[in-house]
């Protein structure tokens, strides 16, 4: 086991280290606190990725909170638009309810802003977006991001939730595979 996590860890690049996502998480928890302070919040987290980044979030609230999880799949056919399908649904209504959404990364933004839009019809009381980690991009658009962890370059990163081929999610870091 801790052969095999030595061979992970000689593969990759640290873009990002353990100490400034656990400093970033705890500011970012800072504002969740004061914004949904004496409010009922629902945290929707997508899966996989988003699993590490809700249960190291999780741990700083101390508002009146629940958690939920939703599994999507999104589809870029030669549609701008994209599509998303619903693997695994919430299990509660959010109607009247403050939801924030945890992502792990934005790249195109597609699957956000389909995913916000589709939550959007089932008329929360507001709605919010937590990414974790931003790519830079000239077509991009990720203003409906309220909470922004880092801003990365376009480069593929494993790790802090992140997969490559369903590895190395389990890094306390972000990598950048070399
Ligand atoms: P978007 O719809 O293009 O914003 O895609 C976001 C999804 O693509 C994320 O939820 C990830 O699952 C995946 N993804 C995008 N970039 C990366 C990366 O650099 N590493 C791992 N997964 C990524
Ligand atoms: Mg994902």
């Amino acid at each position: 086991m801790l052969l095999q996590k030595r061979v992970i860890l000689k593969i990759s690049k640290t873009l990002i280290s353990q100490k400034e996502i656990e400093n970033k998480i705890a500011e970012i928890a800072d504002l969740i606190n004061s914004k949904y302070k004496g409010e009922e919040l629902v945290v929707v987290g997508i899966l996989k990725g988003a699993f590490i980044v809700v249960s190291d979030l999780a741990k700083q609230l101390d508002i009146d909170v629940t958690f939920d999880f939703m599994s999507i799949k999104s589809y870029y056919g030669s549609e701008s638009s994209g599509q998303i399908k619903i693997v695994k649904d919430l299990e509660y209504d959010i109607s009247n309810k403050n939801v924030l959404i945890v992502e792990d990364i934005y790249d195109t933004g597609l699957t956000l802003s389909n995913l916000k839009k589709l939550l959007e019809s089932r008329n929360p009381k507001t709605i919010e977006i937590f990414c974790m980690f931003v790519k830079k991009g000239v077509s991009k658009d990720p203003t409906e991001i309220d909470y922004s962890g880092f801003e990365i370059g376009s480069d593929f990163v494993v790790g802090y939730g992140l997969d490559y081929n369903g590895k190395y999610r389990e890094l306390p870091y972000l990598a950048v595979l070399s």
